[in-house]
């Protein structure tokens, strides 16, 4: 396993039992309020959350319409947690890069605070575009934030909370990945420190 999926999965294994009162349950909160306000879903659509932690967000949006749901998380520990909140979901571990789901399989991939825990970022949206069927939507959000904090939460708080966050990406860098990987970008949200993209596969 890889430097920074490695920490990722030792701390959320960790964290899994009491993961809405740390301050990672805290700080994502907002995150997953604004995804959900973004995203739209429809009946009999396959909907996957990347690196689902607890399962919330996924949870949250299957409330929206039938959907069939789905979330995979590295942390084995995290989808225990899944499975006993979330029986009606279907959980599974793995991790972001190597999705188990078929080639066009899939409608909506979302993805909510994790971007920035991944040893290899890019290699997230060629999985999602490979998994995803034409017109198929992926929604991302991660953390942005103006130098010189960016440079303090990466040199100073991710060092310090242990947890394989690996790196911040500015708004042109967060994009690129969309445009790089031939997925056309639908909408931009930026609101403060959240940046979420939305992209259509065409
Ligand atoms: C900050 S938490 C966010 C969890 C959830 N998305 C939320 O918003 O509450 C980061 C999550 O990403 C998972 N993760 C980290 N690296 C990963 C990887 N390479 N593949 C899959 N999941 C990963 C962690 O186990 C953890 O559950």
């Amino acid at each position: 396993m890889k430097k920074f999926a490695k920490l990722s999965q030792a701390k959320y294994d960790k964290k899994a039992p009491k993961y809405d009162k740390t301050i990672d349950g805290h700080y994502t909160a907002k995150f997953k309020r604004k995804l959900l306000e973004a995203i739209t879903v429809s009946d009999g659509e396959k909907v996957l959350d990347v690196g689902c932690g607890n399962g919330t967000l996924i949870c949250a949006i299957s409330r929206k319409a039938k959907i069939h749901a789905y979330g995979v998380d590295i942390s084995p520990k995290m989808i225990d947690e899944c499975r006993a909140r979330h029986p009606h979901i279907d959980f599974q571990v793995s991790v972001a890069d190597e999705l188990p789901f078929a080639d066009n399989e899939l409608d909506v991939v979302t993805m909510c605070c994790v971007l920035h825990h991944l040893d290899e970022p890019q290699n997230f949206f060629a999985e999602a575009r490979r998994v995803l069927k034409t017109g198929g939507r992926l929604i991302v959000s991660d953390p942005w934030y103006p130098p010189p904090f960016k440079q303090f939460t990466e040199w100073i708080v991710f060092p310090l909370h242990n947890a394989g966050d690996k790196q911040l990406f500015t708004h042109k860098e967060f994009r690129d990945f969309f445009v790089e990987n031939d997925l056309p970008v639908t909408e931009t949200y930026y609101r403060g420190n959240v940046q979420t993209i939305m992209a259509k596969k065409s």
